[in-house]
């Protein structure tokens, strides 16, 4: 597990809130693309709390996989500032995307420690780290496994324990769960709820699903059609661990159509002025 001790979190500058582990302020993104400029982003405000567990949800083509990459590092935005409040010597971001992100002609341990070998950790100790990654997220006995050899289900639950493995300070998760069946969805929110619940990372996740951001996230913050922009911010009041009938309760119900009655309107804007792009 993670051996190295976390320095204490400096003091929080004047006008943040204590806590903080990130905070887009104005942020903006534009790409040219032949003649063309579009307007990807923002100006988006976000801040995020260390350990906070952060859902995004808005039309497609609203510039939510940008945000991402700008908080990765990927992507310069073009306007605005992006504040990280990071520890010294662990990673700061890793990202699970919904198409795996698995390579074909590693092992599943090796796929694991990749991000390990990268970082130069000792053979024996990433070796350790990953096969402890691989129980965590329910892969015991796979270590040697090809990814082909593997259900989608299972691959994306390798991406998740490779992401894991660095132990970063931020996770980033981009539709990590779109092309997989509805009920291996569920079985890997459930998953992902428990890892996370042990130890609580700061988690930005991207989701189509209105739904899944309910049953999994702290917040779910609904972006707006292009230029994405924060248009709700809601606060999800449901205790932890989150039940596994909650999605039953009447209280789920009226919360998902109050954010639905939100996200609709966003919806039917990025449709009616063509931006929706996939
Ligand atoms: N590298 C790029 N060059 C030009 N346009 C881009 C690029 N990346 C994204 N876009 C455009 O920016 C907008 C937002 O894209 P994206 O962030 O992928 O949206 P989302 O993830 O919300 O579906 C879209 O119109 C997309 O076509
Ligand atoms: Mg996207």
């Amino acid at each position: 597990m993670d051996t190295q001790t976390r320095p204490a979190a400096p003091p929080s500058p004047p006008g943040i809130p204590p806590g903080a582990k990130l905070r887009a302020s104005g942020v903006e993104r534009q790409f040219i693309s032949g003649k063309q400029r579009v307007h990807a982003l923002g100006p988006l405000d976000l801040t995020v709390a260390d350990g906070e567990f952060v859902c995004l949800v808005g039309p497609s083509g609203c510039g939510k996989s940008t945000f991402l990459r700008v908080v990765n590092g990927l992507l310069p935005p073009t306007a605005g500032t992006l504040d990280l409040w990071l520890d010294g010597g662990r990673a700061a971001t890793s990202m699970v995307f919904q198409d795996y992100g698995v390579l074909p002609w590693k092992t599943v341990l090796a796929n694991v420690r990749f991000g390990l070998d990268m970082a130069k950790v000792p053979r024996k100790e990433a070796n350790a780290r990953a096969t402890d990654w691989i129980r965590r997220l329910g892969l015991a006995g796979f270590e040697k496994a090809y990814p082909a050899t593997l259900s989608g289900g299972m691959r994306q639950r390798v991406s998740i324990a490779r992401a894991l493995a660095v132990q970063p300070q931020i996770l980033l998760m981009d539709e990590p769960f779109a092309a997989v069946d509805a009920q291996m969805r569920v079985v890997l929110q459930e998953v992902l709820l428990k890892v996370w619940e042990e130890d609580r990372r700061t988690v930005i996740f991207v989701t189509h699903s209105l739904e899944e951001a309910l049953v999994l996230g702290d917040r779910v913050v609904v972006v707006s059609a292009r230029p994405g922009r924060v248009v709700s911010d809601i606060r999800v009041p449901f205790e932890r661990p989150r039940p596994s009938d909650l999605r039953g309760t009447p209280e789920f119900a009226a919360l998902h159509q109050n954010v639905w009655d939100v996200l609709r309107d966003e919806v039917q804007a990025s449709l009616a002025s063509g931006k929706e792009q996939s």
